[in-house]
């Protein structure tokens, strides 16, 4: 069997020229402001993709690039002003934070109908409880992405590889949700491959180079890799993608899978916090 590729730049682009048709002749466009902290070369490339996508579609946008000594309290305090700002209407501070800085104390002081990452302990918690608003972007692109495979997910023996706040745990939510039956692997996890082949649906989200490989995949499965690093020279996912896809019946690739998804994502929840705003 050749895996069928998910194309996640394609589907993005779709989702990303209907965002861009339904604001063009609104009034108020949704606005995002973009926090980045100190100069950490990958998030630099996520925010510049972020601050890209915003110009494309036609939303406002607003960059904070802070120095990476920045003290907690002044960071708290251009949160609160950018709370206060009604066209900023959703607000991404990227992570991760300088070790000097409580990233929890941090997202959990953007006001909740602006949490656009879905990041906040309110929001994970309205995910816990299946009432999410804005549910965080990468679990909602690796959702989307399942979803286009069309083999369905009630049922399924769905395996998550990694524990995240950010990526896993919200993953493996939403999976619940859908009715999968769900199996959570990590580092401590004692034969993980005994897990990942009787996966229908494999998520991975660990940061470790083409760690999953062919003998760990059952055939057929939907093989969502939400992994980004740098190996050889290029950029390659958690899966090893050229030998995984024989045995896999749908694969996302890295990149073009789950990256340009999460920004369409991102998007989305940025235009719903701008309906949200017009409630509150
Ligand atoms: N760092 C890695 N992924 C993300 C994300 O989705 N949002 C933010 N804010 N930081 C991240």
């Amino acid at each position: 069997m050749t895996a069928k590729i998910i194309d996640g730049k394609k589907i993005a682009d779709k989702i990303l020229s209907e965002l861009k048709s339904k604001i063009k002749n609104s009034k108020q466009k949704p606005g995002l402001a973009l926090v980045l902290v100190g100069n950490n070369p990958a998030s630099e490339i996520y925010v510049n993709f972020k601050e890209k996508t915003c110009k494309e579609v036609g939303f406002y946008c607003e960059r904070f690039n802070l120095d990476k000594n920045i003290s907690e309290l002044d960071l708290l305090k251009l949160i609160n002003d950018l709370n206060q700002k009604p066209n900023l209407h959703g607000i991404l501070v990227q992570l991760p934070l300088p070790k000097h800085i409580n990233e929890h104390l941090i997202t959990n002081s953007i006001l909740p109908h602006k949490d656009v990452d879905g990041f906040t302990s309110l929001s994970l918690g309205n995910l816990m409880s299946e009432n999410a608003i804005l549910a965080p972007a990468t679990a909602r692109a690796v959702l989307h992405l399942i979803e286009s495979a069309g083999t369905g997910i009630e049922g399924k023996n769905a395996v998550v590889i990694g524990r995240s706040n950010i990526v896993g745990k919200p993953v493996a939510m939403m999976l619940l949700e859908k009715n999968a039956t769900v199996t959570i692997c990590h580092s401590r996890t004692k034969n993980p491959a005994e897990h990942t082949r009787k996966a229908d649906i494999l998520v991975v989200a660990v940061g470790k180079p083409r760690l999953i490989k062919k003998d760990m995949v059952k055939e057929g499965a939907v093989v969502i890799d939400v992994g980004i690093n740098r190996a050889d020279g290029k950029i390659v996912g958690d899966v090893d993608f050229e030998n995984v896809k024989e045995v896999a019946g749908f694969i996302t690739p890295v990149p073009g899978g789950v990256g340009p998804m999460t920004i369409a994502m991102l998007m989305q929840n940025t235009l719903t916090a701008m309906e949200l705003a017009k409630r509150i």
